[in-house]
């Protein structure tokens, strides 16, 4: 009899350590334990045995159950601890891995452009000014010299806002606006840059946009000529473009600068040879300028006898554009993180 309980315990230890998991284990545990185990149907045999033979029987039999009962205790353990492991990696939050797959994310191209033009030009000497977007008729018109039946009108398609008088407020068409509302405000010398978002009533394609940017330059003082202008824009588009792109100025016509010119530069693409891009002129138009007209610095309560000035006005989403060697200002706008990544 007690080969018999030494046979079925060493067989039992063998099948407890076999469990792999704890739903294994339970199902063992009642085989060598419960009600039909072999150990618990022998413990009933003890009966026939004669007394020293059922006391050392008995005996064996109660010490190899208590064994069986701490092994499997003990392997019990053992497979929870490796199940808590288990779920632990599971669960596992890789901070690090996360931190090095997601890309931070940057300023638009058209702020780091904005940025950009308004350092260079506070590094000439200019301060940086802003006006609102919906806009008076008469700061972006009347002030400037564009009275209603003037036909340069035409040159603004113009977005109204329904406030007021018909056709007295607006989304400004362009930032010669807020040129009035510093003349207005503060007294000359001024040397004034003002970036801006303006709107137009026109439809999106490569090269326009309903709603873009424009940078506005201001200078009044006294003595101010056109050569100023000139030398403020060559120095501006070497420090933009760099020292090989140069700057010319062509006749041109806005009603709030007298002379007006258009600012053109070398073709970035060809540096003036000739080539697809720049209509084999070898050159890009970037924006006009001019000297401020004597009624506009009137408007202003600038006495034109005594001030003088220039002005000028970029689009800084074509700027950027050129820069970059972008051909289409929509890419500007649609937002896909593949493209503003590369910028
Ligand atoms: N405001 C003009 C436009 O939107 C651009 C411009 C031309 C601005 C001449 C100026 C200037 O300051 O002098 O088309």
């Amino acid at each position: 009899m007690i080969d018999e309980i030494e046979r079925i315990g060493l067989e039992a230890r063998g099948r407890i350590a076999a469990a792999a998991t704890l739903d294994a284990l339970r199902a063992v545990e009642s085989e060598v334990l419960g009600k039909k185990a072999p150990l618990t149907l022998l413990r009933r045999r003890l009966g026939a045995l004669d007394p020293e033979e059922r006391r050392r029987a008995g005996q064996v039999l109660n010490e190899t159950r208590d064994a069986l009962v701490a092994t499997l205790a003990a392997h019990r353990a053992e497979l929870e601890a490796a199940a808590r492991r288990a779920r632990l990696e599971a669960e596992r939050l890789d901070l690090t891995e996360t931190l090095q797959t997601r890309s931070r994310g940057h300023l638009h191209l058209v702020t780091q452009t904005t940025d950009h033009l308004q350092d260079l030009f506070v590094g000439m000497g200019f301060t940086v000014a802003e006006g609102p977007e919906i806009e008076s008729d008469w700061h972006n018109f009347e002030a400037l010299n564009i009275p209603a039946d003037h036909p340069a009108r035409g040159m603004w398609d113009t977005l109204y806002v329904d406030v007021g008088e018909p056709e007295t407020v607006l989304l400004r068409t362009h930032t010669s606006p807020v040129q009035i509302r510093v003349m207005t405000t503060q007294p000359p010398p001024i040397y004034a840059v003002m970036p801006g978002r303006v709107y137009r009533r026109d439809t999106a394609d490569a090269s326009h946009m309903p709603v873009f940017h424009q940078i506005e330059g201001l200078a009044v003082d006294r003595g101010i000529s056109f050569a100023d202008l000139a030398g403020t824009l060559e120095a501006f588009t070497t420090a933009f473009f760099g020292g090989a792109i140069h700057s010319r100025l062509r006749p041109s016509y806005f009603p709030f600068t007298e002379p007006s010119a258009e600012y053109d530069i070398n073709c970035l693409l060809c540096e003036g040879g000739g080539c697809r891009t720049c209509g084999q002129t070898g050159w890009l138009e970037l924006g006009g300028c001019g000297m401020v007209h004597p009624e506009v610095l009137g408007n202003c309560g600038l006495d034109p006898e005594e001030w003088s000035g220039f002005a000028f006005g970029f689009g800084i989403d074509r700027l950027a554009l050129m820069k970059h060697g972008i051909d289409d200002i929509r890419e500007l706008f649609t937002n896909d993180v593949r493209f503003l990544e590369q910028f």
